[in-house]
């Protein structure tokens, strides 16, 4: 989605800028644009590309601008559609303040035709508020005051805390004023950094625009309003609106962590990631004892006195329902928290109920806070649905604890507490093993809650055979890359394929579709196996392949049974079965054999297969892979 990134120092500016926006091309976006400022010449460049950052450096020499502050841009449309004229930066009508904006301004309009009537727009932009705002605010400021700020930097943080109460909505934004030698930068309920250099400082969304400058990081807060120079760093929050310190974090990981490492595409080198993704967090929570998630004991309690069983259900039902604990998430991390309430269930006994973050959000679901933990799982912590989902659960006086990949993210901000797993940076658009990290949690968290009611032989037993998953999600990658590469190219020739399981599988089918249609176009359903003769088996031909997740648990012969039954469609199944299985390949065209586990732990197996047949059919279909068409890494936006 939209990144924004700002230099202020005593370099050039531009190549700085435009490297920086390189690193956060991963993100998605449609447009770009960057402004660089020479004060010693009085002069402000403005470029403005509708294609790639690649293009726009085509067509600027670089040499030529020796500016040492800028801000710039990608955008990814929400208001407007792609085009030059609303490409960022936007600037106010005397062509002086210019601003760079990730989020959405909600009130753009009521602005536009309200006190900021008399400006001209030049854009469809909610973001061209912005400018015209601080202007104007700006020249009120100097009218009223005129004697009361005794500099620039005073009398710009005054307008600042002026101006930015008028505008409703999210926001990070930097800003630019002519003449003036920093950059200001404000967030609400969207990221913003401080990368901090040597007698020069970064402005960003992401780290990942800062980490090749410097990795001394300053995570900026809710309602934080910075004014930053070559020299100096000064915050304060627009709340109390009196200087608030911040300090800075040491990033641990590299450049190199962020890129390709040999790998074609970044997703084949975050699937090969997963077993690592699984060790680190596995890692991180295991202690000689037992597990520490560091999270509140009263998340344990809920597990006291609670019948086993799996009483909750997984629909939108509207009442009083209060189950013990509620996960809310989006796509992949919604297939996750699915595969979370039959892991928890299983290991705890404690029924987990799970919201789409955006159908949740609407909804005239009612909690009860005493009996119900709110969990949202995201691996960006930036998802606009999943945010408003834990801040909903918060009015509702809930306990939420947020589940994320990214330290600082706004969901750890949100959140009452966090669990961090510990897959490292995805780059590649579509979640992989994020995915698989995420499971990692949740079936820490299944046994962290159900510790209570097994024994510790069990307990113990669950953790050494839980420690065997990034071993099991390894031999996989060894030894059935190639099988699911020659399936691939079979899948590649189709336009619809199905993808079936039951019980812990069913949400790793519909990963498994996912997965496939985002990276590879080709439509893909998936459902539960005993489902699809209640309708979709109208679809069944020679030319639509159904890929089948059979696990040895106590749905094995009803899922068999299923498989005969489409295979009786004239549909292709290509069956997905625990080493050792050799009754499933007498029905079926083909067999991915994976390394047996615990049948609840055969999610982990099981993904990292369905990942490496998406990756490879994509392949095989010539399509881009990390950047997918029309989709971004993560979506801040409802
Ligand atoms: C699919 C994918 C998306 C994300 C979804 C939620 O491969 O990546 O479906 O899972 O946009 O993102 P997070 O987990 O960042 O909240």
């Amino acid at each position: 989605m939209c990144g924004i990134v700002g230099y202020v120092g005593e370099r050039a500016a531009l190549p700085i800028l435009l490297s920086s926006l390189r690193r956060i091309e991963y993100r998605g976006y449609d447009s770009c644009g960057i402004l660089v400022q020479d004060n010693a010449r009085g002069e402000v460049h403005l470029y403005k590309g509708l294609k790639s950052i690649s293009d726009l450096i085509q067509n600027l020499d670089v040499a030529q601008f020796p500016g040492t502050i800028g801000i710039a841009h990608t955008r990814w449309a929400t208001h407007g559609v792609p085009s030059e004229r609303n490409a960022h930066p936007h600037l106010d009508c005397n062509e002086e303040i210019a601003v760079v904006h990730n989020g959405i301004i909600e009130n753009f309009r009521s602005l536009r035709e309200g006190i900021l009537h008399n400006c001209l727009f030049h854009s469809e932009t909610d973001t061209e508020v912005i400018p015209h705002l601080i202007e104007k605010t700006l020249v009120n400021l100097r009218r009223e005051k005129p004697h009361t700020y005794t500099g620039d930097e005073e009398l710009l943080m005054a307008v600042m805390r002026e101006a930015l109460p008028c505008l409703k909505g999210s926001y990070a934004i930097i800003v630019a004023v002519k003449g003036f030698d920093g950059l200001i930068a404000a967030r609400r309920e969207s990221p913003l950094i401080i990368g901090v250099g040597d007698r020069e400082n970064f402005i960003a969304s992401d780290v990942p625009a800062v980490l090749e400058q410097t990795n001394r990081v300053i995570y900026l807060e809710e309602g934080d309003i910075a004014l930053v120079k070559k020299d100096q760093i000064y915050i304060e929050n627009m709340d109390g609106g009196e200087e608030v310190r911040r300090g800075a974090s040491l990033i641990s990981w590299t450049i190199e962590d962020a890129e390709k490492g040999g790998y074609e595409h970044f997703m084949l080198k975050e699937i090969h990631e997963e077993p690592k993704a699984i060790i680190n967090t596995l890692r991180e929570y295991l202690t000689e004892t037992g597990i520490e998630l560091g999270i509140r004991a009263e998340l344990m309690d809920k597990g006291k006195g609670t019948g086993s069983g799996t009483g909750a259900g997984t629909g939108t039902g509207a009442g009083t329902a209060s189950p013990s604990l509620l996960m809310v998430a989006c796509g992949t991390s919604f297939y996750a928290a699915q595969c979370g309430k039959y892991i928890i269930e299983h290991l705890s006994g404690i029924p987990v109920h799970v919201e789409l973050a955006s159908e949740f959000n609407y909804s005239d679901f009612v909690l009860a806070p005493d009996d119900v933990t709110v969990i949202g799982i995201t691996q960006s912590g930036e998802t606009a649905d999943t945010l408003m989902a834990l801040k909903k659960a918060k009015r509702f006086g809930c306990h939420t604890v947020a589940i994320t990949n990214v330290l600082g993210s706004s969901a750890t901000r949100i959140a009452d507490e966090t669990i961090y797993i510990r897959a490292g940076p995805e780059i590649g658009v579509a979640a992989t093993k994020s995915f698989i990290a995420q499971l990692a949690i949740l079936y820490l968290l299944g046994l962290h809650l159900g510790r209570a009611r097994i024994s510790e032989h069990e307990f113990m037993e669950w953790i050494e055979e839980l420690k065997r998953m990034p071993q099991v999600a390894q031999m996989v990658l060894d030894d059935t890359e190639a099988v699911a590469r020659r399936y691939a190219t079979y899948l590649a020739g189709f336009e619809n394929v199905f993808f079936v399981g039951r019980g812990v599988n069913l949400p790793v089918a519909f990963e498994g579709a996912l997965k496939l249609k985002e990276i590879s176009y080709i439509h893909a359903e998936g459902y539960a196996a005993g489902e699809l003769k209640h309708g979709p088996f109208a679809l069944l031909t020679p030319d639509t392949p159904v890929v089948a997740i059979l696990s040895r648990d106590n749905v094995y012969e009803k899922t068999l049974g299923n498989i005969k039954e489409m295979k009786s469609r004239d549909a292709p199944v290509l069956a997905l079965a625990v080493e050792g299985d050799e009754e499933v390949g007498k029905y079926v065209d083909g067999v991915i054999y994976v390394p047996d586990t615990e049948p609840i732990l055969s999610p982990i197996p099981n993904t990292v297969a369905l990942h490496l047949l998406a990756y490879w059919t994509a392949r095989a279909r010539g399509c881009e892979i990390d950047k997918p068409r029309n989709l971004a890494k993560s979506v801040t936006v409802e």
